[in-house]
C-alpha cells in the first residue's frame, strides 16, 4: 500500500509545517513541502487522504491503560479487543497496558497471562509494563529478564494494602534493581496505610456514599507518599515515574525533586484536568461513575496541572484507563464506597480532551503533540518508531479536524462500558482519520481495523535516561 497524505499541516513536538507525506507499506516513507511533491508520488498511489485545513500528527501514545484487569473482584469492562478499537477511534495507536503479578507469581507467567489476552486481539500497537506485587529474590531477578524482553517499565503501588501494596523497603529493592538494569520504576503514591484507617472510621460512622472515597484520600497522602518515592528513588539512584499525579501537593513535590536534578517524571490524566470532587459529590450513587484512585480533587488543583504540563514538571498524558459498568460494576459499593470497583474510562478522548488545552490557550499546538504522543513513546522506550512523523517511522498518524464540532456521550463513544464521565462536554476538534502502521483503521466516521492488526512493542529503555 502506498498512501499520500496531501495539503495539511503536519505537527510534531517541536513545531507545525505544512507538508505531504508518503506512506508505504508499514511505514513513513517521505515527507516533501507543498509543491514539492514528486509526481510520482501521486502516481503510484493507492490513496490519496486531502489533509487540507486539517492536522497531520503522530498517533497517540497511552501509555497507562488497563484492559480486562482484575479488581476488587471484577474485570474493567474493555477488552483488549474493545479498548484498542476504542483507542483508535480517539487517535490513540499505541497502548502500554499493565501486566498484574499475583502474589506467587513469577513475572515470566504474568506476561505469558497478558500476553495470552492481548495477543491477536489489538487493533493497534502494545507493549506492557509490570505491576509488581511480590517483591522477592526470584522477582528481583526476573525483572533483568524483563527488561531483555522488552519490557523495561514496573509500577509498585504505595496503596490497597492487602491487594498491591508493597512496603518501603520493598520498594527500595525493587529500585535497587531498576538503577542496575536500566528500568524505569512507575509509582502508585498514596499513604495506602493512612487512607485505610481514614476508610474504616468513615464507615465506622456511616459515612459510606462515594464523595467519602475523594475525603479519605486527601492530597496531603499523595504529597507525602510522591514525597518518599522521591526520597527512596534518590538514595537508591534510581529514576521515578510518578503515574497519575492528581493534587497541586503531588505536583510541587515533583517539581521540588527535578529542581535539584534528580531523574523524576510524572504524568497526569484528563480526569484531573476536568474532573472535580463535585463529581464524586453528585446526588444519590451517581457520585460512583466518578470513583478512581487517586481521587478527583477540587477544582482549584487543575490550574496547577495545566502550568505543570507547560513547564514539564507533567511530562505527558495518559489516561488510566479503566473502566467499569455503572449498572453492575459500580454498584458492587453501594452502601460502601470501599467497594466500589476503581477506575474511570477515558482511552478513546485523550486526543481530544488535550486538545481543549490547545483551544483554551493552556498549550500549543507542539506541546499538544508532546504530552500525548513524542513524550510517552520517549519515555517508554518506542521512539522514534512511535511519537514522530518521521521517514523510517512507523506510520501511525491521525488526520485530525481542529475546527470540527462533537458532543461526548455513552451513545456515541465505543468504549466498552455505560456511561461517560464528559457525557454532554462540547469538543472542538476531532479525529477524522487514523492509520495504524500504514493501514487506514478510522476513516471519517467508519471503522476499518481488525483484531490482531495490533502488534506487541518490545520496547527500549527509556530515552530520557539511557
Ligand atoms: O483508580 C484507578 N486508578 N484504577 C486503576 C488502577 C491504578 O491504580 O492505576
Ligand atoms: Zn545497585
Ligand atoms: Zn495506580
Ligand atoms: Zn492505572
Amino acid at each position: 500500500m502506498r498512501i499520500v497524505i496531501r495539503g495539511g499541516t503536519v505537527l510534531s513536538s517541536t513545531g507545525a509545517v505544512d507538508a505531504d507525506v508518503l506512506v508505504e507499506g508499514e511505514r513513513v516513507a517521505a515527507l516533501a513541502v507543498p509543491g514539492g511533491l514528486a509526481e510520482s508520488w501521486l502516481a503510484g498511489a493507492d490513496r490519496v487522504i486531502e489533509a487540507g485545513g486539517r492536522y497531520v500528527l503522530p498517533g497517540g501514545v497511552d501509555a497507562h491503560t488497563h484492559m480486562e484487569m482484575p479488581f476488587g473482584g471484577t474485570e474493567s469492562s474493555d477488552t483488549f479487543e474493545t479498548g484498542t478499537r476504542a483507542a483508535a477511534w480517539g487517535g490513540t495507536t499505541t497502548i502500554v497496558d499493565f501486566a498484574v503479578q499475583a502474589r506467587g507469581e513469577s513475572l515470566q507467567s504474568t506476561l505469558d497471562k497478558w500476553r495470552a489476552k492481548a495477543d491477536g486481539n489489538c487493533a493497534v500497537d502494545y507493549g506492557f509494563h509490570l505491576i509488581v506485587s511480590d517483591v522477592n529474590d526470584a522477582t528481583l531477578k526476573e525483572m533483568d529478564a524483563c527488561v531483555a524482553a522488552g519490557v523495561t517499565s514496573f509500577k509498585m503501588f504505595m496503596a490497597y494494602p492487602g491487594a498491591f501494596y508493597v512496603t518501603d523497603g520493598e520498594i527500595v529493592r525493587a529500585m535497587d534493581r531498576a538503577a542496575d538494569n536500566g528500568a524505569l520504576v512507575m509509582m502508585h503514591a498514596e499513604n495506602g496505610i493512612a487512607i485505610d484507617e481514614l476508610v474504616a472510621r468513615a464507615l465506622a460512622e456511616g459515612r459510606a456514599d462515594p464523595v467519602q472515597h475523594g475525603l479519605t484520600r486527601p492530597p496531603e497522602l499523595e504529597a507525602e507518599a510522591v514525597h518518599r518515592a522521591v526520597t527512596l528513588a534518590r538514595v537508591t539512584r534510581a529514576p521515578l515515574y510518578v503515574v497519575h499525579l492528581s493534587s497541586a501537593p503531588a505536583l510541587d513535590a515533583v517539581t521540588a525533586a527535578r529542581d535539584t536534578g534528580q531523574n523524576v517524571f510524572a504524568e497526569t490524566c484528563p480526569q484531573y484536568l476536568y474532573l472535580s470532587l463535585d463529581d464524586l459529590a453528585r446526588p444519590g450513587f451517581e457520585g460512583a461513575k466518578y470513583v478512581c484512585s487517586p481521587p478527583l480533587r477540587p477544582v482549584e488543583h487543575q490550574a496547577p496541572l495545566w502550568r505543570g504540563l507547560r513547564t514539564n514538571d507533567l511530562s505527558l498524558v495518559s489516561t488510566d484507563h479503566c473502566p467499569f459498568c455503572f449498572a453492575e460494576q459500580k454498584e458492587l459499593g453501594r452502601g460502601d464506597f470501599s467497594r466500589i470497583p476503581n477506575g474511570l474510562p477515558g482511552v478513546e478522548h485523550r486526543m481530544d480532551l488535550i486538545h481543549q488545552g490547545v483551544v483554551a490557550g493552556e498549550l500549543s499546538l507542539a506541546r499538544w503533540v508532546e504530552v500525548t504522543s513524542t513524550t510517552p513513546a520517549r519515555m517508554f522506550g518506542l521512539y522514534p518508531r512511535k511519537g514522530v512523523i518521521a521517514p523510517g517511522a512507523d506510520a501511525d498518524i491521525v488526520v485530525y479536524d481542529p475546527t470540527a464540532r462533537q458532543t461526548l456521550s455513552a451513545s456515541t463513544h465505543h468504549m466498552n462500558v455505560d456511561y461517560s464521565v464528559y457525557e454532554g462536554m462540547e469538543i472542538t476538534g476531532r479525529v477524522e482519520t487514523v492509520l495504524s502502521r500504514g493501514r487506514v483503521v478510522v476513516d471519517r466516521g467508519s471503522y476499518h481495523g481488525s483484531p490482531g492488526h495490533g502488534r506487541f512493542l518490545d520496547r527500549a529503555l527509556c530515552q530520557y535516561l539511557n
